[in-house]
């Protein structure tokens, strides 16, 4: 990747590099849109998936995170259900999340999809969220497909939870592997036409949502990806106007959504 498409954290916590044509970029975009993953909660004290210390390093997602493994023992699927819910409880959004929200706010960003259950983009006050991996709030039944409201006393040990309508196990009402995305379709038509995506704190490495910024490219639309190191995506292509933003997401996204502002409020007449 070109060195001059690349920002950096400094120590003084300002972002080098050319945050100016990143600003312009953002703020002159047709549509701007993002992918966001667990790295943008991690400052929110939420781990990241992959990352050392993560749930997949202590449950096998194979082993766990299946809709086979919670049909066949509802009780073993819920030891991860059980860690998966502390994670998240109680959580507050960051300086990341906030930063997206008041993007929207300010006719700048049409709307986020993301992969994390844990609420916080509602929580920071955006507005257009799509949540293809679900939610973490409440649970869902598998069998009569009720919804109930995720309770403290779940996430005690214990048998697994029943449905009141119609006693089956429930499952938290997040996507299970070889479970379908929810709304694909709508987070398609949401990136469709996009001339820019954030792509926030994800390794992008899981489908379809992994897929979203492919669309993008090719499309014609650029990448501006926020993470702490480059991943994957970052190596395949980030697009003619494509920019790796390098440091933790709660800091390195107010700065850009700063200077998209500034770059606005330059241009206005
Ligand atoms: N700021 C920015 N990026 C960060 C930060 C941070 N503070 N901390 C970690 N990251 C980056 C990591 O470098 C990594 O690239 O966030 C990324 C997190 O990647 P994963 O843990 O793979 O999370 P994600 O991409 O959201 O996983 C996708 O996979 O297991 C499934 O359903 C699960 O939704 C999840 C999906």
């Amino acid at each position: 990747m070109d060195r001059a498409n690349r920002l950096r954290l400094s120590r003084d916590g300002t972002l080098a590099g050319d945050v100016e044509t990143l600003g312009r970029l953002l703020a002159s975009a047709r549509r701007v849109v993002a992918l966001t993953g667990a790295g943008l909660s991690v400052e929110s004290g939420v781990p990241g998936f992959r990352s050392p210390g993560g749930l997949w390093s202590v449950f096998d997602p194979m082993e766990y995170a299946t809709l086979s493994c919670f049909l066949r023992s509802p009780a073993k699927a819920w030891e991860l259900y059980r860690a998966l819910g502390a994670s998240i409880a109680g959580r507050e959004p960051n300086a990341g999340h906030r930063a997206l929200a008041r993007l929207e706010r300010e006719g700048l960003l049409a709307g986020i999809v993301t992969q994390n259950i844990d609420g916080l983009h509602r929580a920071a006050g955006s507005e257009t969220v799509i949540e293809i991996h679900g939610e973490g709030r409440n649970l869902e039944c598998t069998v009569c497909r009720a919804i109930e409201p995720l309770l403290a006393a779940h996430l005690e040990p214990g048998p697994p939870p029943r449905c009141a309508a119609c006693g089956s196990p429930l499952k938290p009402n997040v996507v299970l592997f070889e479970e379908p995305v929810r709304e694909m379709a709508r987070a398609r038509a949401l990136v469709a036409g996009a001339s820019a995506m954030l792509v926030v704190g994800t390794s992008a490495e899981v489908a379809p949502a992994g897929s979203l910024p492919g669309d993008v490219l090719e499309g014609g639309g650029s990448l501006v990806e926020f993470n702490l190191a480059p991943t994957r995506r970052t190596e395949a292509g980030l697009g003619p106007s494509g920019f790796f933003v390098e440091g933790p997401a709660g800091r390195t996204l107010p700065a850009v959504v700063d200077a998209a502002l500034e770059a606005r409020a330059r241009e206005m007449p």
